[in-house]
């Protein structure tokens, strides 16, 4: 027997609820689920009926098993700032671009990048310690996602060409805040004067992927130029979505995430192991990504009349899956909210698959093993180099998880070169040199704002 959804769409508009999801989506999931005894449920959002998937098993049917059923939306913001690209593309037309694509992320084009990471983690990280001063670590891990992404994919570099790099970063961030001002307007269907900017700053950016792609015969561009794509401008369009902000402030969502979750004295013996085992910091940073998915999930359309759950779902209708929650579900999570890198090789040994902070199935991000190679970059070079503990040790660390996630307050870490500190200094936190535990899921578990 086909169930109803848990839950009620209301009227068009009135009914509508994208205000107070967008302001803070992890309560509104919470609430629902308790509210209605079920991971799977319904509500308004963006004034079309949606269902809301939180538990792992709805996700995998989402995702992998009702692919061909659930489509992108061509009508996505993302199609308005982006232009056409694979990412709201369905059918032949995207496996199409994605084969073409993932050659650029695997193989010959990533072995090839290694130095060039290597160097850009030299110069972003080296001084973390020199000031003997705290240090906020999410813009530092920014720039450093803004260095990899726009001198391995445009070969823009910013030690060769500052100002060219400066140019390009300010116009991405431009582009980027037109995104973000669309989807809650939803009763103002006029785009806002930060939309008009951002469509120039589009603009100058196609400019000078054009000139790139003309010009350069190396590296990732020289790649992508050798790519059998389908138009001409089906290069640069995609061009455009790589060096898009939205991958840095990814990165540097996962890399505050890590530095936190391994924060403080109490840390010491975590990140001592994940210094010296590659398998444990694997572990670790899946553990980072199933309690900290930088982004919030993702939209599908029901091509046709379906189930999910053993739920209904009307063809037309929106289906939301949220990474936070399905990342926490506990009938595969045990103790959903503890951050224990330890159940990687326990429990949960093999079953990376069910995480869908980089997506899931035949739509998963294609830049995954690039993300993986930076993630074990950066954070292997932190391990390397310093012990860290925030300071002061009594931060505000509630996330905010619009549009990317990260500590809504910036926290600030200090960090001590780790040949001279046998162990480091505590900054007043004498708390957690005795209990081990991790400030960061501390503070999350208090918080449900
Ligand atoms: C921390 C870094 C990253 C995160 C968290 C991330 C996350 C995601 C997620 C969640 C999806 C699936 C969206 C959905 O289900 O609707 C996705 C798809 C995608 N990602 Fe990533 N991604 C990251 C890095 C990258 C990089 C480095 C690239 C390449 C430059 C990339 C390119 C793509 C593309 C093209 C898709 C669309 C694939 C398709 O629609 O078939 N991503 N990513």
């Amino acid at each position: 027997m086909m169930s109803k959804l848990p839950g009620s769409t209301g009227i068009s508009l009135l009914g509508d609820k994208s205000l107070e999801f967008y302001r803070d989506p992890i309560t509104f999931c919470e609430r629902r689920i308790e509210k209605h005894g079920s991971r799977i449920f319904q509500a308004r959002l963006l004034n079309k009926s949606t269902s809301f998937v939180c538990s792992v098993q709805g996700m995998k049917e989402l995702l992998c098993d009702k692919s061909s059923v659930f489509l992108k939306d061509p009508t996505d913001v993302m199609t308005y700032m982006y232009g056409d690209n694979i990412v709201t593309t369905n059918g032949e037309e995207a496996s199409l671009l994605r084969l073409s694509l993932m050659n650029l992320f695997t193989g010959k084009c990533l072995a090839s990048s290694s130095d060039y990471i290597k160097s850009v983690c030299e110069r972003s990280l080296k001084d973390l310690s020199s000031s003997a001063e705290p240090q906020s670590v999410y813009p530092i891990f920014k720039r450093l996602g803004s260095e990899l992404v726009l001198g391995l994919f445009l070969n823009v570099k910013a030690e060769e060409t500052p100002e060219v790099f400066e140019e390009i970063t300010h116009l991405c961030t431009l582009h980027w805040h037109g995104i973000i001002s669309a989807p809650v307007n939803i009763k103002v269907p006029l785009w806002s004067s930060g939309f008009s900017t951002a469509l120039e700053a589009r603009d100058k950016l196609m400019e000078i992927i054009k000139e790139k792609l003309e010009l350069e015969q190396e590296g990732f561009v020289g790649c992508l130029r050798a790519l059998p794509l389908p138009d001409a401008s089906c290069a640069s369009q995609h061009l455009l979505l790589f060096i898009s902000a939205l991958i840095p402030k990814a990165l540097a969502s996962l890399l505050t995430s890590f530095t936190l979750a391994l924060c403080g004295p109490g840390q010491e013996e975590v990140r001592e192991r994940a210094r010296q085992d590659p398998r444990y910091l694997d572990q670790v940073l899946l553990e980072v990504q199933r309690l900290w998915p930088p982004f919030i999930g993702g939209r599908r359309i029901a091509s046709q009349d379906t189930t999910l759950g053993g739920y209904h779902i009307p063809k037309g209708s929106a289906t939301m899956y949220v990474s936070y929650t399905v990342h926490r579900d506990p009938e595969v999570f045990h103790q959903p909210d503890e951050f224990r890198p330890e159940r990687w090789s326990g429990r949960n040994a093999g079953q990376e698959n069910l995480l869908c902070s980089l997506g899931n199935g035949p739509r998963n991000c294609i830049g995954m093993q690039l993300n993986h190679v930076f993630l074990k970059a950066v954070c292997g070079y932190m391990l390397q180099h310093y012990g860290w503990a925030l300071s002061p040790s009594d931060q505000s660390l509630q996330y905010k998880w619009l549009p990317v996630s990260r500590p809504a307050e910036l926290p600030m870490v200090i960090f001590t070169p780790l040949h001279d500190q046998a162990s480091p200094q505590s900054h007043g936190n004498t708390q957690d040199i005795h209990t081990h535990t991790c400030p960061h899921a501390e503070a999350r578990k208090g918080t449900s704002d």
